[in-house]
């Protein structure tokens, strides 16, 4: 069973950099600007749904459709499909959105994909923004990590997760399945009391990192050029965007496009 199925559960102890909070949203309506249209939104975040006026969310998961998502109205739907099975409508939306969307597909080729079926269903002119979690140029080492876990926290524990993620992307192409942080974590932090203790992290909080045990879900964090290496074809004005000052923003930059006017894909 993948970890999305029991997410919704853990929802509400989420926060930045795994949710949106309220720099990342206004940045996306800034980037975004001024549209009147339908908005694909790449999962049912909420804070997104709730932020544009016609919005079709699409997510795989089921649960999270049924638990997340704020329910259908007239002019806000969710669609149970993937995203990479979006065959149209083409040259249909005003805007494509999401939240860390880009990173949860499985590999850099699926990323590529994804952005095509972007550039595809977006409207001439149409616009793009996504936050990213973009592995940082220096990794962090393994060193690093073992400090972190090691004296009072500077971040909070999903943050230390990200990085321990990433850290991991640094030597699979990108690509990094879930359980695999976890163990990766369990290899590092043994006494999860003791780590606890010394960085201030709530057990908690901590044992949140179990969600990942069996889910078959696959990650990828790839860097700023791999991320330049899988842009599609017509589209312009590609922004790469810092945003906020929350823990790991520096890593979480919005990545935003428009589709050219004359674009035919
Ligand atoms: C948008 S991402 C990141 C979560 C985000 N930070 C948030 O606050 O909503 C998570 C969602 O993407 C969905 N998802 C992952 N891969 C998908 C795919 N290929 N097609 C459709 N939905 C997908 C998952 O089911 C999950 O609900």
């Amino acid at each position: 069973m993948t970890h999305w199925q029991k997410y919704h559960a853990a929802w509400s102890k989420l926060e930045a950099p795994l949710r949106p909070n309220a720099d990342t949203l206004s940045k996306i309506r800034e980037l975004i600007g001024d549209i009147s249209g339908p908005v694909l939104l790449l999962g049912v975040t909420p804070e997104l749904a709730n932020s544009f006026d016609q919005v079709l969310g699409v997510d795989k998961n089921k649960a999270m459709i049924d638990h997340v998502w704020p329910g259908d109205t007239a002019a806000k739907k969710a669609l149970h499909a993937d995203w990479l099975d979006l065959e149209g409508p083409k040259n249909h939306f005003a805007a494509v959105v999401g939240d860390g969307s880009l990173n949860a597909v499985t590999t850099l080729r699926e990323v590529r994909q994804l952005l095509q079926r972007v550039a595809a269903l977006l409207a001439p002119r149409g616009r793009f923004a996504c936050r990213l979690y973009e592995r940082p140029e220096k990794p962090f080492t393994e060193d690093h990590l073992r400090q972190m876990g090691s004296r009072q926290a500077t971040v909070n524990f999903h943050a230390f997760k990200w990085q321990i993620a990433m850290h991991l992307a640094e030597g699979g192409g990108a690509s990094m399945p879930v359980v695999l942080i976890r163990e990766r974590f369990n290899e590092l932090f043994p006494d999860r009391d003791k780590l606890a203790r010394d960085t201030g992290w709530s057990r908690d909080i901590i044992d949140m990192i179990d969600i990942y045990r069996g889910s078959p879900a696959i990650y990828t964090f790839p860097s700023r050029r791999e991320f330049l290496d899988v842009l599609p074809e017509g589209i312009s004005n590609v922004r790469f965007e810092p945003c906020g000052s929350y823990d790991l923003a520096e890593c979480c930059p919005m990545l935003a496009f428009d589709k050219n006017q004359a674009a035919a894909i």
